[in-house]
């Protein structure tokens, strides 16, 4: 398990779950970006972006970006700013499901807590191949029932 330390917490106060939500999706950002189509000559961030330009919007570096969440890379269940991250997306696209996917964790997690003593990663995860979707095929873990 890689963050041996968060665990405990999260065990000693299911309460952490509401922020564990946004802090997981935050850290494992389960979709690296999207992609636009500039309808207009413009410049973002100093850089020049022309007409029919394809950009990349990197949620992935986003929810990286050490200006906004400290120590970004570490997962950090008590972050104050878990909620600010983009992994859901940004403006008018912003995903439909953001609710239900928070839901879904939410319950997940505290079915999870109830059933089990522990979960331990068992092996490296096998990833996903593919630049856009930042998911596992495989992830061996072992349980153990309370
Ligand atoms: C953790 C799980 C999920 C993540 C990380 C995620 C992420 C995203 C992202 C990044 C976008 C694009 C935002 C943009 O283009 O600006 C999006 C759009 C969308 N998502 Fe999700 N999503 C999740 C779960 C769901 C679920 C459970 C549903 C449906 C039940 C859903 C339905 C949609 C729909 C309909 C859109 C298109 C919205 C639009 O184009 O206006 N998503 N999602």
């Amino acid at each position: 398990t890689k963050y041996p330390d968060q665990y405990d917490k999260l065990i000693a106060d299911p309460g952490l779950i509401s922020n564990l939500v946004p802090e997981i999706i935050r850290w494992q950002t389960p979709l690296s970006y999207m992609r636009r189509t500039a309808n207009n000559d413009c410049e973002i961030g100093g850089k020049q972006i022309r007409k029919n330009d394809q950009i990349l919007m990197w949620y992935l570096s986003a929810n990286r970006d050490e200006t906004v969440f400290d120590n970004a890379d570490a997962i950090d269940l008590e972050r104050h700013n878990a909620d600010r991250h983009l992994s859901f997306g940004y403006g008018i696209h912003f995903c439909m499901g953001s609710r239900l996917a928070e839901m879904q964790l939410r319950v997940l997690w505290e079915e999870v807590l109830q059933r089990f003593e522990r979960i331990e990663v068992q092996a490296e995860p096998e990833r996903t191949f593919s630049a856009f979707v930042h998911g596992y095929t495989n992830l061996p873990v072992k349980v153990t029932r309370r």
